[in-house]
C-alpha cells in the first residue's frame, strides 16, 4: 500500500538471520501488566505475547500498549497463547493465579494456584520445552518448586522471583534512612518470599562499611529495636500495600524486568531469585531466595553467603516452613 514511499528491493528487506527474543507472560492482571509495561519500556524482547483467560481484557491491554509504541523501542506485542503465538519462547513469565486478599498470607493461596498451574504447565512443556520459566505467582517459592516437579525442567531453568522485591524494599528503606541512593546499599533479604524471610544484617554494608559492628545479639537494645522495626516494614510491605490499594504491582514489575535483563543479556548479575537449594546451609530439596548469579542459561551459581549463626538458623527455619508445606502437597 505504501510502496511509493520506499525504494524497491532493498537488501535490508531480507530477513535477518538472528533469533528474535521472545517472551510470554501468562496472567495479564495487575502484576502481569506491570511486568509487561516495564519489560516494554526497557526493551527486553523482540516479541512479547500476553496470555490470559480474560481474552477481551487482554486484547484491550494490548491495544492500549500498542498505541504507546511510538514512544518506545519496537516490540512485536500480541495477545495470544503459549500453544500458538507463544511457541518456542525464550522466557515464560507466570503471574497467573489467585491473588492475596487484604490480611491474607501468601501461603493461603497454595491449593488454588497449584490447580491453575497444573492446567497451564502442560502447554508450557509441550510448546516451550527449552524456555526459562520465571515464576511470580504466590506463594512464589512453593510455586517454583511445584513448577520444577510438574515440568521436569532442569533446576537452572526454573526460577522464582524470590526475595528480589524484598531485597529492593530493604535497600530502599535503608537508603531512605541514610539519605543515599538505594543502589549504593548492599544488603539482602533471603529465604521465603513471605513471613519467614531473613534479613542478612551481618553482611549489610555501604561502600564496604558494615551497617552493624559485631554480633546482632551484642547491639544496644535501642539499635536492635530500630533495625527490627525497619525489617518488619520490609516483611509487611505487601500486606500494607494490599490494604491500601488492593494489590502490589509496579515494584514487582521492575524486579521481574531486572531478572529478565540479567538472563537475556547474560549479565552474570546477582539477584536473590528463588531456585532449588540442595545441600547449602544443611538445606535440601527446597526452593527459596538466595543471592544467585544469573546468565543466559538461567541459574549459573548460588553465592555461598557467609551468614551468622543466628541468620543460618533463621534461614533453616524458613526452609522448614516451606518444606512442611511441600510435604502436604498432592501433585
Ligand atoms: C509482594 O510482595 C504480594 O508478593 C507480593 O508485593
Amino acid at each position: 500500500m505504501f510502496e511509493r514511499i520506499f525504494t524497491p528491493n532493498s537488501e535490508a528487506e531480507k530477513p535477518a538471520p538472528i533469533h528474535p527474543r521472545k517472551g510470554v507472560i501468562i496472567g495479564a492482571g495487575q502484576v502481569g501488566m506491570a511486568c509487561a509495561y516495564s519489560i516494554l519500556i526497557q526493551d527486553c524482547f523482540d516479541q512479547l505475547i500476553l496470555q490470559d483467560i480474560a481474552k477481551e481484557r487482554v486484547e484491550g491491554e494490548v491495544m492500549d500498549l500498542l498505541h504507546g509504541m511510538p514512544f518506545m523501542s519496537p516490540t512485536e506485542l500480541k495477545a495470544g497463547t503459549i500453544a500458538e503465538e507463544g511457541q518456542d519462547a525464550d522466557i515464560v513469565v507466570i503471574t497467573a493465579g489467585a491473588a492475596q486478599k487484604p490480611g491474607e498470607s501468601r501461603l493461603n493461596l497454595v491449593e488454588r494456584n497449584i490447580t491453575i498451574f497444573k492446567n497451564l504447565l502442560s502447554d508450557v512443556v509441550k510448546y516451550c520445552p527449552n524456555a526459562i520459566l520465571l515464576i511470580v505467582s504466590n506463594p512464589v517459592d512453593i510455586m517454583t518448586y511445584v513448577t520444577l516437579k510438574i515440568t521436569g525442567f532442569p533446576s537452572s531453568r526454573v526460577i522464582g522471583s524470590g526475595t528480589v522485591l524484598d531485597t529492593a524494599r530493604f535497600r530502599s528503606l535503608l537508603a531512605k534512612k541514610m539519605g543515599i541512593d538505594p543502589r549504593s546499599v548492599h544488603a539482602y533479604i533471603i529465604g521465603e518470599h513471605g513471613d519467614s524471610e531473613v534479613a542478612v544484617w551481618s553482611t549489610a554494608n555501604i561502600a564496604g562499611m558494615k551497617l552493624i559492628e559485631g554480633k546482632w545479639e551484642n547491639l544496644p537494645s535501642t539499635e536492635r529495636e530500630e533495625l527490627t522495626a525497619l525489617f518488619e516494614d520490609v516483611r509487611n510491605a505487601a500486606y500494607e500495600i494490599i490494604k491500601l490499594k488492593g494489590c502490589t504491582s509496579y515494584a514487582i514489575g521492575l524486579a521481574v524486568t531486572d531478572i529478565i535483563k540479567a538472563i537475556l543479556r547474560s549479565q552474570q548479575r546477582i539477584l536473590t531469585v528463588s531456585s532449588l537449594i540442595d545441600g547449602l546451609y544443611g538445606i535440601d530439596d527446597v526452593c527459596l531466595g538466595l543471592p544467585t548469579v544469573l546468565n543466559e542459561k538461567g541459574i549459573f551459581k548460588i553465592v555461598n553467603l557467609t551468614l551468622s549463626e543466628m541468620e543460618k538458623e533463621q534461614l533453616q527455619h524458613s526452609a522448614q516452613v516451606l518444606r512442611e508445606i511441600f510435604a502436604q502437597l498432592k501433585l
